[in-house]
């Protein structure tokens, strides 16, 4: 994992920043937090992931150390979380891939300011203003028909990692260029925008985007701007069409929607995965998924309560200038991490805190002092309910149509940016519609 202020924090040398640090903390005579710097935090996570929760309640809920080869600031637990947000916005700057290469001011996540405001709102109204409901079903379709074709292949043998990704990717993309650009993924237009995404990334997404990625932007730009002037090419409730109608897309607001699709695709295939490791695992839950209608609660609860425990794992900003936390130094030049992962599983926050229930869900939902799987402050997901819809769309057609369960370790190891599960983990599905083999 790569951070491109990581870049920065590693280009200064993490030496220098921590010897500007120590000489502020001795004149402003605020200790640094506590934490040995000669621990790897990187790698004793990687080793055990609970690593960080013991950390913390050893060393406090802000603590220091070494990781990724820069000086990083660890702070567990969501009230203290966002109170640092709200109160040093203004000394954080966002962290995340730089797009500047390809389009000015980058991404909507490193934005700050006047500019920030601006493009979130273009993009808050146009996202107010969508109705997806006819790509939800046309999403519920696509599941249904892609885990039949699994099953035709695999019967009741498990599906290997391989085979299912490529499935869930391909559900994934075909769903969100419906849903961003209004595009059918059948048609000639969405084909040619398949291909060109594939030099955009392809494997995974490119954290230093080149001279490749530029002309796959430009690509898939001309392919939008032709599908859009064919009108019967774009589906009136995509989120291109709404942002069109407040004016002409901007090459930021463009390059944006693009990267949308591009990095939502990774994040939402994954999270594809671990809500069918889940229902290997809950019976009990997708059995009443399988019994609710269309719409029902218990889906949605089961999408929330697997977010708690999985995929949102933390929020990455760079301190720009000295602040006092708690009557901590956070000095300028150090990365901050804010774990959510570990926030949501500390037992003051939510009982048994480890076991897989949405029934929390059900009864009453958890402030954002408990539960923010979506981010704490202005840069919050725009998408957190359109994602919970998608993965209850999934969940709710998987298990209307099979029994799942597994094969293979039920362990979780950290890929590239997320922990997921382990790629032996195979699901097998077996037809609820009794009779019908697969
Ligand atoms: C399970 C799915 C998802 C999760 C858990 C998730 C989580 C998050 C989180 C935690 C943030 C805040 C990051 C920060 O504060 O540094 C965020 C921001 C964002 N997400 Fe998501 N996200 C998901 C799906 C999506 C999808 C599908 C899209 C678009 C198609 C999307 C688009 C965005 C954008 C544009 C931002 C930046 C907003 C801003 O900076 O104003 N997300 N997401």
């Amino acid at each position: 994992m790569r951070f491109r202020s990581d870049r920065v924090n590693r280009k200064k040398g993490i030496k220098t920043i921590l010897t500007r640090a120590k000489l502020v903390s001795l004149i402003r005579r605020r200790p640094l937090p506590p934490g040995d710097m000669n621990i790897r935090l990187d790698e004793i996570e990687a080793a055990d992931r609970l690593s960080i929760i013991r950390k913390s309640t050893e060393d406090g809920p802000i603590f220091k150390g070494h990781a990724w080869d820069a000086f990083w600031i660890y702070v567990v637990g969501l009230p203290r979380c966002r109170e640092i947000m709200r109160q040093h916005e203004a000394d954080l700057q966002p962290v995340t891939i730089d797009t500047t290469p390809l389009f000015a001011e980058g991404l909507l996540r490193q934005m700050e300011g006047e500019v920030h405001r601006k493009y979130r709102s273009q993009l808050g109204l146009a996202l107010k203003s969508t109705d997806f409901s006819g790509a939800f079903v046309a999403l519920a379709h696509d599941t249904r028909k892609l885990l039949a074709g699994l099953v035709t292949q695999f019967g009741r043998t498990p599906i290997p990692f391989e085979a299912l990704y490529l499935c869930f990717s391909n559900l994934v993309f075909d769903g969100l260029t419906r849903f961003v650009f209004g595009i059918d993924p059948q048609s000639e237009h969405g084909r040619k925008l398949c291909a060109a995404y594939q030099e955009l990334g392809g494997n995974g997404l490119v954290w230093a985007p080149g001279l490749r990625q530029k002309k796959a932007l430009s690509s898939i730009a001309e392919i939008l701007r032709n599908a859009s002037v064919e009108e019967s090419n774009q589906c009136k409730n995509s989120l291109m069409r709404k942002m069109q109608a407040q004016g002409p897309i901007d090459d930021v607001m463009m390059g944006n929607l693009i990267y949308m699709v591009e990095m939502g695709r990774y994040d939402t295939t994954a999270f594809l995965r671990w809500l069918c490791w889940f229902a290997a695992m809950n019976s009990d839950w997708t059995d009443r998924i399988a019994d609710e209608n269309d719409g029902g609660p218990v889906a949605e609860a089961f999408v929330m309560e697997a977010l708690r425990l999985e995929q949102s794992e933390r929020l990455v900003r760079r301190v720009k200038r000295d602040f006092v936390v708690d009557g901590y130094l956070f000095p300028k030049g150090a990365m901050l991490r804010f774990c959510i992962w570990e926030s949501h599983k500390l037992p003051d926050a939510h009982d048994r805190p480890f076991d897989f229930d949405p029934g929390r869900f059900l009864e009453d939902m958890p402030g954002p002092e408990l539960y923010s799987p979506f981010g704490t402050d202005k840069h919050q997901c725009p998408f957190a309910a359109f994602s919970v819809n998608f993965g209850a769309t999934f969940v709710k057609a998987m298990a209307n149509d099979y029994q799942v369960s597994s094969h293979g370790s039920h362990t979780s190891v950290r890929g590239l940016y997320h922990w997921e599960p382990d790629k032996s983990f195979s699901p097998i599905l077996s037809s609820r519609i009794s009779g019908i083999s697969p």
